[in-house]
């Protein structure tokens, strides 16, 4: 590949990317950064025929990505935050529409922004140290990145608005219980079972597999108004004190104080 990612990690062996977010100090959150390096590498790998399915994942066991950046959240506007959040969404749909299978392979906390990011992949295996969870409410804010969208049509209207509601990220178990992650496996061994599981899918015939993702995908039709929606209220949530106030406690690391209303 000749674009060299600044904030990710791509080896490519036996036809299987991996992608790996490499900000380990800030356990891999997703700053625009990171999104820039993404859409430049999955489009290239969408273009690529040597690569037949991808992994991705995060550095270390502590985190697959413990969100959007909050630093960044944090300096966001109306119009600011609707735009991050429909440049999240159009590479989080990019992943998605790939046409060769993504598997997010999870150790750690898949939260927020992260937790949208292993919901755009076709698959997901969490190791059982993983942690899923949409925190965002307790940020003044709600998912961004498509996650309004893909939680309820993944596991159910009633689990996605607990999960996006009480804001309790969810262990391994309970995840595969929900039908939010598709395997369960021992810490460490994520992206190795990821690629195991690939190389079994990627015997069949890649234009088969390319049209079956399509087709499940044609399954949910009148999706853009949806992500248009959550892109403008997320926007609309960026311009209110209570974002300001939630995303700055974070970093000030104490409690926040949101208005009655
Ligand atoms: N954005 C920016 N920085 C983040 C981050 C995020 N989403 N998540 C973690 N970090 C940073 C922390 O600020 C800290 O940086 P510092 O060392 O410069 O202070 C570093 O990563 C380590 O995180 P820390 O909070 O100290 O680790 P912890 O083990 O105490 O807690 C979490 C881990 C995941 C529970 C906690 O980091 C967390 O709640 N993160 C935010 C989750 C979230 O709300 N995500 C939704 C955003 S869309």
């Amino acid at each position: 590949m000749s674009y060299q990612p600044e904030t990710l990690l791509v080896d490519i062996q036996d036809r299987i990317a991996t992608v790996t977010i490499n900000r380990a100090e800030k356990l891999n959150a997703i700053n625009s950064r990171v999104l820039d390096d993404l859409r430049q590498v999955f489009e290239a790998l969408h273009e690529d025929d040597s690569v037949g399915g991808v992994v991705v994942t995060g550095t270390g066991t502590r985190a697959f990505a413990a969100g959007a950046d909050i630093a960044e959240l944090n300096n966001l506007r109306i119009k600011s935050g609707e735009r991050a959040s429909a440049k999240g969404q159009a590479v989080m749909s990019l992943i998605e529409s790939t046409g060769k299978p993504v598997i997010a392979a999870i150790e750690g906390y898949a939260l927020g922004g992260g937790c949208e990011l292993a919901l755009a992949c076709h698959l997901r295996v969490a190791s059982r140290t993983a942690r899923l969870g949409l925190p965002e409410l307790g940020l003044g804010l709600m998912p961004g990145y498509g996650g309004t969208q893909r939680l309820p049509r993944l596991i159910g209207k009633g689990r996605a608005l607990e999960m996006i509601l009480d804001g309790n990220p969810v262990d391994a178990e309970r995840a595969l219980d929900m039908g939010l992650v598709n395997k369960v496996v021992e810490e460490g061994k994520a992206v190795r079972t990821s690629r195991e599981w690939l190389q079994l899918i990627m015997k069949k015939a890649p234009i088969a597999i390319r049209l079956a993702i399509q087709s499940v995908h044609a399954a949910y039709p009148n999706r853009a108004q949806g992500f248009q929606d959550e892109a403008r209220l997320f926007g609309q949530l960026c311009g209110t004190d209570d974002a300001r106030e939630g995303t700055a406690a974070f970093l000030e690391k104490r409690k926040p104080g949101f208005h009655n209303r």
